[in-house]
Parts: C-alpha cells; structure tokens; sequence
C-alpha cells in the first residue's frame, strides 16, 4: 500500500520520530505536520488539544494517510484514545512505546520520566509502566523550559544547560537508571541531559520504540509499502516556514525541500 503515513506533532518535536521511521521504514511514504503556529501544547488543556488533534487529523486524512503516529507525547495522553476510537486506520502515539522501553531498560527499579506539564499531569506513563511492573519507582517531572529552548535552537547553549540542571537534581537525588525523555522535543538537547545526568544513566527515546512498533503493525496488516521507487516526503506546518526547514534540516538525514504552510483552523 503505497499511501503515506501521517505523522504529527505541535511543533518540531516530532521529527525526531520522523527521523526514526525514515531509518526503520525507509520505503514508506510520509506526511509531517508540525503545529508550529500553536506550539506548546504542553500546556493547554485537554479539551483544546484534543480539538487540535482533531483539526490535524482531519488535514491528513486529505492526503490518504493510511496510518497516523501522534508524534507527540502530550497529544498522545490526552488526545489519541479519542481520535483512535473514530477513526478506521491504525493510529499510533508514543507513550506506549516509551514506557515498555524503560520497563525494560531499568535494573534499580526507579525510572524517571520528564515531558510536559499537560503529559505529567495526565500520569499516563506512570499507568502504563506499572501496569508491566508494579515494583517500579517512577518519579516524574514536568520540565516546561525545554520546548520553548528547542523551538529557539538552543540545543547546545549555557542557558539550556542551566535549566536541565534546576530540573533534573531531583532524578539524580532519586538515582534513576533510566530516564524517559517523554516529550519528543527532548531528544534534541539529549547531549545537554547526558552531561548533567551522566554516561551511566540511560536516556530512553521513545521514538525508536515508536517506529519499530509501527513497522510491526504495518507488517502484520500488510499494509507496508511494496513500491521499490524513491520515498515521497512531505512537510507541512501552521506557521514560520523558513524557521521549519532550517530545523528539520538539522534533524533529518534528508534535505527538506519544500514546506508548505496549512491554515490548520479550517479544518
Ligand atoms: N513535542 C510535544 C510532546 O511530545 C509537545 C511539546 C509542546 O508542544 O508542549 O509532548
């Protein structure tokens, strides 16, 4: 089945789990949006993310997507049960994903899990790590610097260092062994967390997981692309194209031609 794949996010986040399907599934055809006129969701309500959700799965429906990955961890918790239970093709976030990660990375037992104020609150990587093994320690915090630090290109920068120190003492008070970057903007200031957590302590992204779920689904349904031709990217955001491509340069092993911007309240 050569249709695209949808995939989307508030903002550039997401990339990083375009970034991990392009290497899983190299000869899928895919769909970005980036919601980069109305980023952060992290701090929003449910209502008004889920709405959000809704407007963009709408758009992608427009270009045949015969799957979705909610490429966000705040969508994920608060919107996808909802768009999943409405819609006929398979939809897939990455909470999931990243929590059987780092319930299979840990050996102390205590996990941290970082994400934004909307995905903590919601407790659903706390649900789902006890859920496959009710001796963890999780300790959650949520660090709502990041996303605005990434969305400005503050990847490797003092300030950006500072705030991960103030958030992140208390994972190392707590001796965490695996920590859940649980918002997909956070795997772009990896290296920034590492120097402050240490080499020992293992940094769970759960895009990869995300991706080789996905495979799976696409495998078991038959719904991979067979068509051997050159993969089909497309990019669409709310807002700042330019900004868009210069990031998604950075982040993806491919050049980003062309971007186009979407006015996602039509839909
Ligand atoms: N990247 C998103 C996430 O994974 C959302 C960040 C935001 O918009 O606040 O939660």
């Amino acid at each position: 089945m050569n249709n695209p794949i949808g995939v989307f996010d508030s903002g550039v986040g997401g990339l990083t789990v375009v970034s991990e399907i392009m290497r899983q599934l190299p000869g899928e055809n895919l769909v970005y949006f980036g919601d980069t006129a109305r980023v952060p969701y992290g701090s929003k309500s449910k209502n008004t993310v889920l709405k959000y959700s809704k407007q963009i799965v709408r758009f992608l429906k427009t270009k045949n997507v015969k799957a979705i990955v909610i490429a966000c961890n705040t969508a994920s918790a608060l919107a996808l049960d909802e768009i999943a239970a409405q819609l006929d093709i398979p939809v897939i976030g990455v909470v999931k994903p990243g929590a059987k990660m780092a319930v299979e990375t840990t050996k102390t037992g205590n996990v941290g899990v970082i994400g934004t104020e909307s995905t903590i609150k919601s407790g659903i990587y706390n649900d789902y790590i006890r859920e496959l093994n009710a001796d963890i320690t999780v300790v959650s915090k949520p660090c709502p610097l990041f996303v605005p630090l990434v969305e400005e290109g503050l990847l490797e920068d003092r300030v950006t260092d500072d705030i991960v120190g103030r958030y992140l003492r208390v994972m190392k008070e707590y001796k965490v062994d695996s920590l859940v970057l649980g918002c997909t903007h956070y795997p772009l200031i990896s290296n920034a967390i590492e120097r402050f957590m240490g080499k020992k302590v293992n940094l769970v992204n759960p895009a990869f997981e995300t991706a080789k779920s996905l495979k799976e689904l696409l495998t078991e349904k038959e719904m991979l692309n067979t068509d051997k031709g050159k993969p089909r990217y497309e990019y669409y955001v709310s807002d700042g194209v330019d900004k868009f491509i210069s990031f998604a340069d950075n982040v993806l092993p491919y050049h980003v031609t062309t971007t186009q911007i979407v006015d996602i309240e039509s839909y």
